[in-house]
Protein backbone atom coordinates (compact mmCIF):
# COMPACT_ATOMS: atom_id res chain seq x y z
CA UNK A 1 0.00 0.00 0.00
CA UNK A 2 1.33 3.51 -0.99
CA UNK A 3 1.25 5.49 1.97
CA UNK A 4 0.53 9.13 1.04
CA UNK A 5 0.03 12.50 3.22
CA UNK A 6 -3.47 13.11 3.94
CA UNK A 7 -5.35 16.81 2.71
CA UNK A 8 -1.89 16.88 0.07
CA UNK A 9 -2.52 20.74 -1.34
CA UNK A 10 -0.96 22.34 -4.18
CA UNK A 11 -1.51 25.71 -5.48
CA UNK A 12 -2.53 25.60 -9.24
CA UNK A 13 -0.05 28.05 -10.71
CA UNK A 14 3.32 28.97 -8.72
CA UNK A 15 4.49 32.81 -8.97
CA UNK A 16 7.52 31.10 -8.38
CA UNK A 17 9.59 27.10 -8.20
CA UNK A 18 11.53 26.06 -5.55
CA UNK A 19 14.37 25.81 -8.17
CA UNK A 20 14.11 29.64 -9.21
CA UNK A 21 14.51 29.99 -5.05
CA UNK A 22 17.18 28.10 -4.98
CA UNK A 23 19.33 29.71 -7.89
CA UNK A 24 18.79 33.27 -6.43
CA UNK A 25 19.75 31.99 -2.83
CA UNK A 26 22.90 30.73 -4.53
CA UNK A 27 23.75 33.94 -6.10
CA UNK A 28 23.91 36.04 -2.74
CA UNK A 29 24.44 32.91 -0.57
CA UNK A 30 28.19 31.24 0.74
CA UNK A 31 28.21 27.47 0.31
CA UNK A 32 29.31 27.15 3.84
CA UNK A 33 25.29 26.72 4.40
CA UNK A 34 24.72 22.70 4.64
CA UNK A 35 21.59 22.41 3.89
CA UNK A 36 19.27 19.39 4.27
CA UNK A 37 16.62 20.22 1.68
CA UNK A 38 15.79 22.35 -0.47
CA UNK A 39 12.54 23.00 -0.39
CA UNK A 40 11.88 26.57 -0.56
CA UNK A 41 9.62 27.05 2.49
CA UNK A 42 6.28 29.46 2.25
CA UNK A 43 3.81 29.10 5.11
CA UNK A 44 3.74 27.10 8.30
CA UNK A 45 1.45 26.04 10.80
CA UNK A 46 1.89 23.14 13.56
CA UNK A 47 3.65 20.29 12.07
CA UNK A 48 3.19 21.19 8.47
CA UNK A 49 5.04 23.54 5.91
CA UNK A 50 4.12 24.12 2.44
CA UNK A 51 6.25 25.38 -0.50
CA UNK A 52 6.53 27.96 -2.38
CA UNK A 53 4.63 25.44 -5.16
CA UNK A 54 2.22 24.57 -2.64
CA UNK A 55 3.37 21.22 -1.67
CA UNK A 56 2.44 20.07 1.78
CA UNK A 57 5.17 18.77 3.87
CA UNK A 58 4.95 16.96 7.38
CA UNK A 59 7.90 18.46 9.29
CA UNK A 60 9.66 16.14 11.79
CA UNK A 61 13.05 18.57 11.81
CA UNK A 62 11.26 21.36 13.93
CA UNK A 63 13.54 23.55 12.56
CA UNK A 64 16.44 21.14 14.36
CA UNK A 65 14.46 20.54 17.53
CA UNK A 66 13.39 24.60 18.14
CA UNK A 67 9.43 23.93 16.90
CA UNK A 68 8.78 22.09 20.05
CA UNK A 69 4.66 23.00 19.87
CA UNK A 70 4.83 23.19 16.00
CA UNK A 71 5.21 26.04 13.62
CA UNK A 72 3.37 29.14 14.77
CA UNK A 73 1.36 27.52 18.07
CA UNK A 74 -1.72 30.68 18.08
CA UNK A 75 -0.96 31.51 22.00
CA UNK A 76 2.98 32.12 21.12
CA UNK A 77 2.04 34.58 18.49
CA UNK A 78 -0.68 36.58 20.16
CA UNK A 79 2.26 36.99 23.00
CA UNK A 80 4.95 38.14 19.92
CA UNK A 81 2.19 40.61 18.85
CA UNK A 82 1.09 41.74 22.54
CA UNK A 83 5.02 42.57 23.04
CA UNK A 84 5.62 44.09 19.81
CA UNK A 85 3.38 46.95 20.32
CA UNK A 86 4.26 47.74 23.42
CA UNK A 87 8.30 47.39 23.01
CA UNK A 88 10.82 45.53 20.48
CA UNK A 89 14.34 45.83 22.44
CA UNK A 90 14.96 48.27 25.68
CA UNK A 91 18.50 46.58 25.97
CA UNK A 92 18.73 44.71 28.97
CA UNK A 93 22.22 45.94 30.53
CA UNK A 94 19.66 49.43 30.01
CA UNK A 95 16.43 49.22 31.06
CA UNK A 96 14.35 46.01 33.30
CA UNK A 97 11.54 45.39 31.66
CA UNK A 98 8.95 42.64 32.91
CA UNK A 99 8.53 40.30 29.53
CA UNK A 100 12.36 39.47 30.57
CA UNK A 101 12.26 39.04 34.42
CA UNK A 102 8.83 36.83 34.06
CA UNK A 103 10.67 34.62 32.06
CA UNK A 104 13.20 33.94 34.19
CA UNK A 105 10.63 33.57 37.02
CA UNK A 106 8.79 30.75 34.60
CA UNK A 107 12.20 28.84 33.80
CA UNK A 108 12.91 28.64 37.11
CA UNK A 109 9.49 26.77 37.84
CA UNK A 110 10.74 24.20 35.35
CA UNK A 111 14.26 24.14 35.53
CA UNK A 112 15.54 21.44 38.51
CA UNK A 113 15.91 22.60 41.81
CA UNK A 114 18.39 24.90 42.67
CA UNK A 115 19.09 26.00 38.77
CA UNK A 116 17.25 29.52 39.92
CA UNK A 117 19.11 32.48 38.89
CA UNK A 118 20.04 33.28 34.55
CA UNK A 119 22.04 35.04 32.25
CA UNK A 120 20.12 35.20 28.37
CA UNK A 121 21.59 35.27 25.54
CA UNK A 122 20.90 35.11 21.30
CA UNK A 123 22.16 31.27 20.52
CA UNK A 124 23.46 28.13 22.00
CA UNK A 125 26.40 28.86 20.89
CA UNK A 126 26.85 32.07 22.82
CA UNK A 127 25.14 30.23 26.09
CA UNK A 128 27.64 27.06 25.48
CA UNK A 129 30.43 30.17 26.41
CA UNK A 130 28.64 31.91 28.78
CA UNK A 131 28.47 28.81 30.77
CA UNK A 132 32.23 27.74 30.22
CA UNK A 133 32.72 31.67 31.05
CA UNK A 134 31.32 31.06 34.54
CA UNK A 135 32.59 27.86 35.55
CA UNK A 136 36.04 29.13 34.54
CA UNK A 137 35.43 32.49 36.59
CA UNK A 138 34.06 30.93 39.61
CA UNK A 139 36.23 27.82 40.06
CA UNK A 140 39.77 29.89 39.15
CA UNK A 141 40.85 26.76 36.81
CA UNK A 142 41.29 26.59 33.26
CA UNK A 143 40.51 22.80 32.28
CA UNK A 144 37.16 22.19 29.96
CA UNK A 145 36.41 18.89 29.69
CA UNK A 146 34.20 17.73 26.62
CA UNK A 147 33.02 14.92 24.61
CA UNK A 148 33.87 13.01 21.88
CA UNK A 149 30.95 13.31 18.95
CA UNK A 150 29.62 16.45 21.49
CA UNK A 151 28.03 18.97 19.49
CA UNK A 152 28.15 22.65 20.89
CA UNK A 153 27.45 25.11 18.02
CA UNK A 154 29.75 26.65 15.48
CA UNK A 155 31.36 29.94 17.03
CA UNK A 156 35.21 29.59 18.09
CA UNK A 157 34.89 29.12 21.74
CA UNK A 158 31.97 26.59 21.10
CA UNK A 159 33.42 24.80 18.20
CA UNK A 160 36.52 24.37 20.50
CA UNK A 161 34.03 22.12 22.70
CA UNK A 162 32.74 20.27 19.50
CA UNK A 163 33.88 17.33 18.28
CA UNK A 164 31.13 15.66 16.40
CA UNK A 165 32.14 15.45 12.77
CA UNK A 166 35.84 16.76 12.11
CA UNK A 167 34.93 18.88 8.96
CA UNK A 168 33.83 21.65 11.88
CA UNK A 169 37.31 22.10 12.64
CA UNK A 170 38.99 21.84 9.81
CA UNK A 171 41.55 25.03 9.01
CA UNK A 172 40.42 26.41 11.71
CA UNK A 173 43.07 25.40 14.68
CA UNK A 174 44.06 26.46 16.93
CA UNK A 175 40.97 26.97 18.65
CA UNK A 176 40.42 27.62 22.05
CA UNK A 177 42.83 26.30 25.04
CA UNK A 178 42.53 23.97 28.00
CA UNK A 179 39.93 21.19 26.56
CA UNK A 180 39.88 17.81 26.54
CA UNK A 181 37.94 15.19 24.95
CA UNK A 182 36.82 12.24 26.61
CA UNK A 183 34.44 9.13 25.43
CA UNK A 184 30.76 9.41 25.20
CA UNK A 185 29.14 5.91 26.59
CA UNK A 186 27.47 5.10 23.42
CA UNK A 187 27.19 1.61 23.78
CA UNK A 188 25.95 0.55 20.85
CA UNK A 189 29.45 1.08 19.46
CA UNK A 190 31.31 1.47 22.71
CA UNK A 191 34.20 2.83 22.84
CA UNK A 192 35.45 0.81 25.71
CA UNK A 193 34.28 -2.64 24.27
CA UNK A 194 31.66 -2.93 26.44
CA UNK A 195 28.43 -3.23 24.63
CA UNK A 196 25.97 -3.88 27.21
CA UNK A 197 24.89 0.03 28.47
CA UNK A 198 26.18 -0.72 32.75
CA UNK A 199 29.57 -1.67 31.55
CA UNK A 200 29.86 0.64 29.18
CA UNK A 201 28.90 3.68 31.82
CA UNK A 202 31.46 1.91 33.97
CA UNK A 203 34.16 1.90 31.38
CA UNK A 204 33.39 5.32 30.28
CA UNK A 205 33.59 6.67 34.19
CA UNK A 206 37.23 4.73 34.20
CA UNK A 207 38.22 6.19 31.46
CA UNK A 208 37.84 9.80 32.53
CA UNK A 209 39.18 8.23 35.66
CA UNK A 210 42.17 7.99 33.96
CA UNK A 211 42.69 11.04 32.40
CA UNK A 212 42.51 12.54 36.03
CA UNK A 213 45.84 10.11 37.34
CA UNK A 214 47.15 10.95 33.87
CA UNK A 215 47.36 13.67 31.42
CA UNK A 216 44.28 16.08 33.12
CA UNK A 217 44.61 17.10 36.94
CA UNK A 218 41.31 17.21 38.30
CA UNK A 219 42.16 20.51 40.83
CA UNK A 220 42.84 22.15 36.94
CA UNK A 221 39.56 21.17 36.01
CA UNK A 222 36.83 23.93 35.90
CA UNK A 223 34.55 22.05 34.46
CA UNK A 224 32.60 19.19 32.39
CA UNK A 225 30.60 19.62 29.80
CA UNK A 226 27.97 17.04 28.55
CA UNK A 227 24.83 16.99 26.26
CA UNK A 228 22.50 14.61 28.67
CA UNK A 229 21.30 12.98 25.56
CA UNK A 230 24.18 13.21 22.12
CA UNK A 231 22.56 15.24 19.81
CA UNK A 232 24.03 16.33 16.40
CA UNK A 233 26.75 13.32 17.43
CA UNK A 234 23.87 10.65 16.67
CA UNK A 235 21.10 11.13 19.04
CA UNK A 236 22.69 8.56 21.80
CA UNK A 237 21.18 8.02 25.17
CA UNK A 238 24.02 7.63 27.85
CA UNK A 239 22.69 4.60 30.42
CA UNK A 240 21.65 7.10 33.56
CA UNK A 241 24.61 5.07 35.67
CA UNK A 242 26.85 6.86 33.76
CA UNK A 243 25.37 10.30 34.59
CA UNK A 244 24.78 9.50 37.87
CA UNK A 245 28.70 8.49 38.13
CA UNK A 246 30.07 11.33 36.33
CA UNK A 247 27.89 13.78 39.06
CA UNK A 248 29.72 11.94 41.89
CA UNK A 249 33.26 12.47 40.21
CA UNK A 250 33.07 15.64 39.27
CA UNK A 251 31.36 16.69 42.41
CA UNK A 252 34.39 14.88 44.29
CA UNK A 253 37.09 17.18 42.58
CA UNK A 254 35.11 20.25 42.92
CA UNK A 255 34.64 20.66 38.78
CA UNK A 256 31.17 21.73 37.98
CA UNK A 257 29.03 19.72 35.75
CA UNK A 258 27.50 21.52 32.37
CA UNK A 259 24.46 20.03 30.91
CA UNK A 260 23.99 21.14 27.58
CA UNK A 261 20.24 20.95 27.07
CA UNK A 262 19.93 22.87 24.12
CA UNK A 263 18.40 19.92 22.23
CA UNK A 264 17.03 18.24 24.43
CA UNK A 265 15.22 21.15 26.26
CA UNK A 266 11.17 22.33 26.94
CA UNK A 267 9.98 18.83 26.97
CA UNK A 268 11.61 17.06 23.97
CA UNK A 269 13.03 14.15 26.58
CA UNK A 270 9.79 13.88 28.16
CA UNK A 271 10.59 15.88 31.04
CA UNK A 272 11.18 19.35 31.36
CA UNK A 273 15.03 18.57 30.78
CA UNK A 274 16.66 15.81 30.27
CA UNK A 275 18.24 16.36 34.14
CA UNK A 276 14.92 15.93 35.41
CA UNK A 277 14.53 12.57 33.29
CA UNK A 278 17.71 11.54 34.69
CA UNK A 279 17.35 12.29 37.94
CA UNK A 280 20.53 13.92 37.71
CA UNK A 281 21.01 17.50 38.68
CA UNK A 282 24.21 19.27 36.77
CA UNK A 283 25.75 22.89 38.17
CA UNK A 284 24.92 24.81 35.25
CA UNK A 285 22.46 24.14 32.20
CA UNK A 286 22.76 25.62 29.31
CA UNK A 287 19.19 26.78 27.06
CA UNK A 288 17.90 27.71 23.28
CA UNK A 289 16.49 26.33 20.29
CA UNK A 290 13.07 25.26 21.84
CA UNK A 291 13.09 28.09 24.27
CA UNK A 292 10.75 30.20 22.96
CA UNK A 293 9.12 28.13 20.23
CA UNK A 294 10.85 29.80 17.13
CA UNK A 295 12.24 33.03 18.22
CA UNK A 296 16.21 33.47 19.21
CA UNK A 297 16.55 33.23 22.78
CA UNK A 298 19.34 31.11 25.14
CA UNK A 299 20.31 30.75 28.64
CA UNK A 300 22.74 30.11 31.11
CA UNK A 301 21.14 28.86 34.07
CA UNK A 302 22.50 28.30 37.73
CA UNK A 303 22.27 28.31 41.27
CA UNK A 304 21.99 31.81 42.94
CA UNK A 305 25.24 30.94 45.09
CA UNK A 306 27.70 30.57 41.76
CA UNK A 307 26.00 33.17 39.88
CA UNK A 308 26.44 35.61 42.46
CA UNK A 309 30.21 34.98 42.25
CA UNK A 310 29.85 36.26 38.58
CA UNK A 311 30.38 39.96 39.09
CA UNK A 312 28.60 43.08 37.32
CA UNK A 313 30.98 43.40 33.73
CA UNK A 314 32.11 39.65 33.91
CA UNK A 315 29.60 38.69 31.03
CA UNK A 316 26.68 41.00 29.00
CA UNK A 317 24.99 41.08 25.63
CA UNK A 318 23.08 43.57 23.59
CA UNK A 319 19.85 41.64 22.05
CA UNK A 320 19.86 38.66 24.66
CA UNK A 321 16.36 38.40 26.40
CA UNK A 322 14.82 40.69 23.91
CA UNK A 323 11.00 40.74 24.48
CA UNK A 324 9.51 39.65 21.77
CA UNK A 325 11.94 36.35 22.41
CA UNK A 326 11.19 36.52 26.24
CA UNK A 327 6.92 36.91 25.64
CA UNK A 328 7.16 33.92 23.13
CA UNK A 329 9.26 32.31 26.12
CA UNK A 330 6.72 32.67 28.58
CA UNK A 331 4.02 31.72 26.68
CA UNK A 332 5.88 28.61 25.53
CA UNK A 333 6.51 27.49 29.16
CA UNK A 334 2.67 27.76 29.71
CA UNK A 335 1.78 26.04 26.87
CA UNK A 336 4.04 22.97 28.31
CA UNK A 337 2.80 23.18 31.97
CA UNK A 338 -0.81 23.85 31.13
CA UNK A 339 -1.16 21.07 27.87
CA UNK A 340 1.21 18.68 29.84
CA UNK A 341 3.57 18.09 27.01
CA UNK A 342 6.55 16.61 28.70
CA UNK A 343 3.79 13.56 29.52
CA UNK A 344 2.45 13.71 26.07
CA UNK A 345 5.74 13.60 24.57
CA UNK A 346 7.18 10.73 26.60
CA UNK A 347 3.99 8.72 25.87
CA UNK A 348 4.17 9.18 22.28
CA UNK A 349 8.02 8.67 22.22
CA UNK A 350 7.34 5.15 23.51
CA UNK A 351 4.63 4.59 21.04
CA UNK A 352 6.87 5.95 18.46
CA UNK A 353 10.21 3.77 19.41
CA UNK A 354 7.95 0.98 19.81
CA UNK A 355 6.97 0.94 15.77
CA UNK A 356 10.31 1.70 14.96
CA UNK A 357 11.55 -1.45 17.42
CA UNK A 358 8.87 -3.44 15.04
CA UNK A 359 10.50 -2.36 11.76
CA UNK A 360 13.49 -3.07 12.75
CA UNK A 361 12.71 -6.86 13.24
CA UNK A 362 11.89 -6.78 9.25
CA UNK A 363 14.81 -4.39 8.22
CA UNK A 364 18.35 -5.65 9.37
CA UNK A 365 19.89 -2.07 8.26
CA UNK A 366 18.12 -0.39 10.88
CA UNK A 367 21.19 -1.35 13.36
CA UNK A 368 19.85 0.14 15.91
CA UNK A 369 16.89 2.47 17.42
CA UNK A 370 16.95 4.59 20.79
CA UNK A 371 15.82 7.62 22.25
CA UNK A 372 14.25 9.57 25.25
CA UNK A 373 10.55 11.12 25.23
CA UNK A 374 10.32 12.21 21.24
CA UNK A 375 14.55 12.79 20.81
CA UNK A 376 14.38 9.17 18.69
CA UNK A 377 16.97 8.11 16.20
CA UNK A 378 17.68 5.19 14.28
CA UNK A 379 21.38 4.15 13.26
CA UNK A 380 21.73 2.63 9.88
CA UNK A 381 23.98 0.21 8.73
CA UNK A 382 25.86 -1.62 5.83
CA UNK A 383 25.62 -5.72 6.15
CA UNK A 384 29.12 -5.57 7.80
CA UNK A 385 27.12 -3.24 10.54
CA UNK A 386 29.16 -0.02 9.75
CA UNK A 387 27.85 3.40 9.27
CA UNK A 388 25.56 3.79 6.35
CA UNK A 389 24.96 7.23 5.72
CA UNK A 390 24.00 6.44 1.90
CA UNK A 391 21.42 4.67 3.13
CA UNK A 392 19.82 7.58 5.05
CA UNK A 393 20.43 9.79 2.25
CA UNK A 394 17.81 7.64 -0.02
CA UNK A 395 15.63 6.84 2.68
CA UNK A 396 15.73 10.82 3.60
CA UNK A 397 15.40 11.71 -0.30
CA UNK A 398 12.46 9.19 -0.81
CA UNK A 399 10.42 10.11 2.13
CA UNK A 400 10.67 13.95 1.04
CA UNK A 401 9.79 13.20 -2.09
CA UNK A 402 6.41 11.87 -0.71
CA UNK A 403 6.59 14.47 1.82
CA UNK A 404 7.76 13.82 4.91
CA UNK A 405 10.68 16.28 6.17
CA UNK A 406 13.41 14.16 7.80
CA UNK A 407 17.22 15.09 9.14
CA UNK A 408 20.43 12.77 9.60
CA UNK A 409 22.74 12.70 12.31
CA UNK A 410 26.01 11.02 13.37
CA UNK A 411 29.40 11.20 12.29
CA UNK A 412 28.90 9.71 8.71
CA UNK A 413 25.34 11.12 8.68
CA UNK A 414 23.84 7.51 9.36
CA UNK A 415 21.36 8.69 12.03
CA UNK A 416 17.61 9.45 11.40
CA UNK A 417 16.60 11.91 14.19
CA UNK A 418 12.67 11.82 14.19
CA UNK A 419 12.13 15.64 15.75
CA UNK A 420 8.59 15.53 16.00
CA UNK A 421 6.92 18.50 17.63
CA UNK A 422 5.35 17.33 21.34
CA UNK A 423 1.71 18.52 19.76
CA UNK A 424 1.93 16.13 16.83
CA UNK A 425 -0.60 13.87 16.13
CA UNK A 426 -0.56 9.78 16.93
CA UNK A 427 -1.54 9.52 13.46
CA UNK A 428 1.07 11.37 11.83
CA UNK A 429 3.58 9.12 13.77
CA UNK A 430 1.94 5.97 11.82
CA UNK A 431 2.36 7.59 8.55
CA UNK A 432 6.23 7.92 9.31
CA UNK A 433 6.01 4.41 10.24
CA UNK A 434 4.28 3.57 7.02
CA UNK A 435 6.17 5.21 4.37
CA UNK A 436 10.05 3.88 6.26
CA UNK A 437 8.62 0.90 6.11
CA UNK A 438 7.76 1.58 2.28
CA UNK A 439 11.10 3.12 1.81
CA UNK A 440 12.88 0.25 3.50
CA UNK A 441 11.07 -2.31 1.54
CA UNK A 442 12.46 -0.28 -2.20
CA UNK A 443 16.12 0.90 -0.96
CA UNK A 444 17.58 -1.59 1.74
C1 LIG B 1 23.40 20.48 21.99
C2 LIG B 1 23.64 21.75 21.23
N1 LIG B 1 24.36 22.72 21.80
C3 LIG B 1 24.60 23.88 21.17
C4 LIG B 1 24.11 24.12 19.91
C5 LIG B 1 24.39 25.41 19.23
O1 LIG B 1 23.23 26.17 19.16
P1 LIG B 1 23.11 27.39 18.13
O2 LIG B 1 23.09 26.81 16.76
O3 LIG B 1 21.84 28.07 18.52
O4 LIG B 1 24.31 28.24 18.36
C6 LIG B 1 23.34 23.13 19.28
C7 LIG B 1 22.82 23.35 17.93
O5 LIG B 1 22.41 22.47 17.22
C8 LIG B 1 23.11 21.92 19.96
O6 LIG B 1 22.38 20.94 19.40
Amino acid sequence: MKVTLRAEKRTPQPKITNAQMLERYQQVFTPAYDHSTSIAAARALGNRVWDVEGKEYLDLASGIAVNNLGHNYPRVVAAIQEQLASGIHFGPSVMLYEANIRLAEKLGEITPLGIDMFFFSNSGAEAVEGAVKLARYVTGRPLVIAYRGGFHGRTLGALSLTSSKAKFRRHLEPLLGGVRFVNYPYYYRSPCGQKDPESCALGCLADLARAFEHDTPPDEVAAVLIEPVLGEGGYVVPPKRYLEGLRELTAQHGILLIFDEVQTGFGRTGDYFAAQRFGVTPDIMVLAKGIANGLPLSAVASSKDLMSRWPAGAHGTTFGGNPLSCAAGIATISVLQEENLCRRAGDLGEYFLGGLKELQKKHPAMGDVRGLGLMIGAEFVDRQGQPNGELVKQIRQYCLERGLILLACGSHYEVIRFIAPLTIAQEDLDFVLGLLDEALTALA
